[in-house]
């Protein structure tokens, strides 16, 4: 029996521990055993434990409740608690056969320097992304995290070729069990999640009910990253489109508020625009969304607005058009198929992305994978390991 540790920790990546954790309860209990390490990164109900009963992922194994900090502070608590798990002077006895990490948070970081660096085999789960902007925390982090990995299971084409670029290609090289570095391209794991969960979700969430949306006639969108949150320019040119997209067309706008921007929302924007956006009867700021309803409002919204990486990806999914709130995107599948628009936080370039999105027959070409990259990729471990 191989012994995996898995690491989770912020939202998305917990999202994308349901389709690998499902995949071997179904299909390898025989031959995988998992731990599930939660680092504590994310801790609100709706951010962290809401997930693990709707999407059916077993409870973490160990709680490491590092909580919010400085990329610092949080990452070296990351770091030791991952590291001491490891070692066997956490809660598991039982030897590590290899870590999974996911995607490009703190989370992963900490999991990548603390397993590198004893030599466990890392596999690295949405591998191979890059925005060429290094000024992203995010970008800092995969770019770690992929050059210590021994599989890195690219979801994308695109993502294949950046790690070529940086000479991650399958080789013999780093590792001391003698077994080198593989790339596989593997198809999406959220992917995975979206088609098993797409029908379930539409009979489970009552959202369009409690929010009294029409199914094509309203807006999702979503804002955390920090280039946007933490600029008084970029949150007021984003909200101010908001405000204006939704008085001129007189269409609802979702916003489900990640706690970042919640918080950040008073500071930031003028108490005029503050006033406007809180008093304005087509914007719906809510809680951060469950699962369920989260996928509802991206398959039914006319057009979804965000800087999320997986919340771009999902719009795909299910075939709505998205306004990139960004500068540039991992995803550049999406823009050069012409469903996304990159904007940044540019006031014009929202209004017009906006106009152009809404009168566009827009293709969504099959981009990530079969829907079975998860069986995919536990297999692939289990070769590499054996
Ligand atoms: C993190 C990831 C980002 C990912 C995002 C997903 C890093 C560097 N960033 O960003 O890549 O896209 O998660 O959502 O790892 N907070 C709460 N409750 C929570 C969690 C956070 O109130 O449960 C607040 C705290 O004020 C915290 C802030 O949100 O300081 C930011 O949280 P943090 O995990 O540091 O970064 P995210 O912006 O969530
Ligand atoms: N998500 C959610 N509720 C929300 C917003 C997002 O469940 O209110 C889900 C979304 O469906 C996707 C994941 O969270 O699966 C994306 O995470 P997030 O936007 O926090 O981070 P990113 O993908 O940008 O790292």
């Amino acid at each position: 029996m191989l012994h995996l540790l898995t690491i989770i920790g912020a939202r998305p990546q917990i999202i994308k521990a349901a389709a690998i954790s499902r995949a071997i309860r179904n299909r390898f209990a025989d031959q995988v055993q998992e731990t599930i390490l939660h680092t504590g990164q994310h801790y609100d109900e709706n951010m962290s434990g809401s997930f693990f009963s709707e999407l059916g992922i077993p409870q973490p194994d160990v709680n490491l409740h590092v909580g919010s900090g400085s990329h610092g502070v949080q990452t070296s608590k990351m770091i030791e608690g991952i590291e001491q798990e490891l070692m066997g002077q956490g809660t598991s006895a039982v030897p590590y056969d290899g870590i999974i990490l996911y995607g490009d948070t703190n989370s992963t970081l900490a999991g990548a320097v603390a397993a590198g660096k004893i030599h466990v085999p890392i596999f690295h789960i949405e591998a191979g992304l890059r925005s060429h902007n290094m000024a992203m925390p995010e970008e800092q982090n995969r770019i770690v995290c992929d050059h210590l990995s021994s599989i890195l299971f690219a979801p994308t084409h695109t993502a294949v070729d950046n790690l070529q670029k940086e000479g991650i290609v399958d080789s013999p090289r780093h590792f001391r069990n003698g077994k080198g570095q593989r790339v596989v391209q593997s198809g999406d794991v959220m992917y995975d999640n979206s088609m098993y969960f797409a029908e379930m979700a539409e009979q489970k969430s009552d959202i369009l009910q409690r929010l009294n949306l029409a199914k094509g006639q309203f807006v999702l969108a979503t804002i955390h990253r920090p280039q946007n949150t933490d600029s008084e320019v970029n949150l007021s040119n984003i909200f101010r489109a908001l405000a204006d997209i939704a008085d001129h067309e007189q269409t609802k706008i979702v916003v489900p508020l990640h706690p970042r921007t919640r918080k950040l929302l008073p500071e930031k924007l003028s108490p005029e625009l503050l006033t406007r956006i809180q008093q304005n009867a087509n914007i719906v700021l809510t809680e951060p969304a469950g699962f369920f309803d989260i996928i509802c409002l991206e398959k039914f919204a006319s057009i979804v607005m965000t800087d999320s990486g997986g919340v771009q990806k999902e719009a795909f999914f299910f075939g709505t058009p998205c306004v990139i709130l960004r500068p540039e995107t991992e995803w550049v599948e999406i823009v050069e198929a012409g469903a996304g628009i990159l904007t940044d936080a540019d006031y014009d370039k929202i209004m017009e992305a906006y106009g152009t999105l809404k009168n566009l027959q827009v293709t969504f070409p099959p981009l990530f994978g079969n829907a079975h990259a998860s069986e995919q990729i536990i297999q692939a471990i289990i070769d590499y390991l054996r």
